[in-house]
């Protein structure tokens, strides 16, 4: 299923290891503990030019449709460059960086000049994806970045926490609403773009405890396709909804304004509880 596709691996042992492909800089492999923490579809299709589904697509650009291009912008469909292979860092920790330049390509689409810089750090029982988009041309632009975590859960007894009090657009039911739950539970097809998040979220997967940490990232988007949808999708299993959601820390409630020169630095960290 994974193809002939380039990867590295941050490798800390046996038990705790991340892949990411250079296509997409999309993360398909987070083990923890021996355990996979992240979803990826046995139907995900790795030919290079479809968006692999699963793990942890970038999305860049541009969040959700796009009248420029491709749903969800370029970055998870393009190929990324290596800029530090896996390395253990002074602490011990295995430190790994692609990079996303314009090209002729993305300046069809997009006429701008940009680095994106990808670090991923591994830990013991952690795994954090750095994001720094510089804006390396002359003149500024607006854009949206997310990074679109699937995560392996037991949707029948998945709950997350931390949403509580905030706003959100629902993007299946409609209108903007406010989240009455402690706990969200998920019963359906569930799309919603939750605004200016607190920076720590708790996933209970059914099977273990997931701290989601992040900084400069204030909105989070809450997916599950449900039965309808993950039949209409073609690189997803039917049932496989039961299996999967996605929370994904991003900044695309509103656009980021980016000047020439400057850098906009996003994290996510990820622990494992378990
Ligand atoms: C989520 C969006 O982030 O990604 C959903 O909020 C979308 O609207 C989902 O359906 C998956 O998108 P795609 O392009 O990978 O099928």
């Amino acid at each position: 299923m994974t193809g002939e596709l380039p990867k590295l691996v941050l490798k800390k042992d046996e038990k705790t290891a991340v892949e990411v492909y250079l296509h997409g800089a999309t993360v398909t492999s987070w083990k923890c503990k021996g355990k996979e923490m992240l979803f990826v579809s046995k139907n995900a299709v790795f030919n290079g030019v479809k968006a692999i589904r699963g793990g942890i697509p970038v999305v860049f650009p541009n969040f959700g449709p796009w009248e420029l291009g491709p749903q969800h912008g370029f970055a998870r469909t393009e190929t990324w460059k290596i800029h530090q292979q896996p390395e253990k860092d002074e602490s011990g920790n295995i430190v790994a960086a692609l990079v996303l330049e314009d090209t002729e390509q993305t300046r069809k689409i997009w006429d701008y000049n940009f680095k994106f810089l990808y670090t991923l750090t591994l830990k013991d029982d952690e795994f954090s994806t750095e994001v720094s988009i510089e804006n390396t041309g002359t003149k500024g632009f607006h854009f949206t970045t997310l990074v679109h975590t699937y995560y392996n859960v037991d949707i029948s007894k998945m709950k997350l926490r931390g949403l509580h009090g905030c706003e959100y657009i629902d993007k299946v039911g409609g209108g903007e609403k406010k989240e009455e739950r402690e706990a969200l539970q998920i019963s359906g097809n569930v799309d919603s773009v939750y605004k200016n998040t607190a920076n720590e979220l708790l996933l209970s997967t059914g099977d273990h405890e997931i701290r989601i940490t992040k900084e400069n990232l204030p909105d989070t988007v809450v997916w599950n396709p449900w039965i309808e949808k993950a039949k209409q999708m073609s690189d997803f299993g039917d049932t496989e909804y039961k299996n999967m959601v996605c929370v994904e820390p991003g900044y695309v409630a509103k656009p980021y304004d980016l000047r020439p020169a400057e850098v906009f630095k996003a994290k996510q960290t990820i622990t494992c509880l378990c």
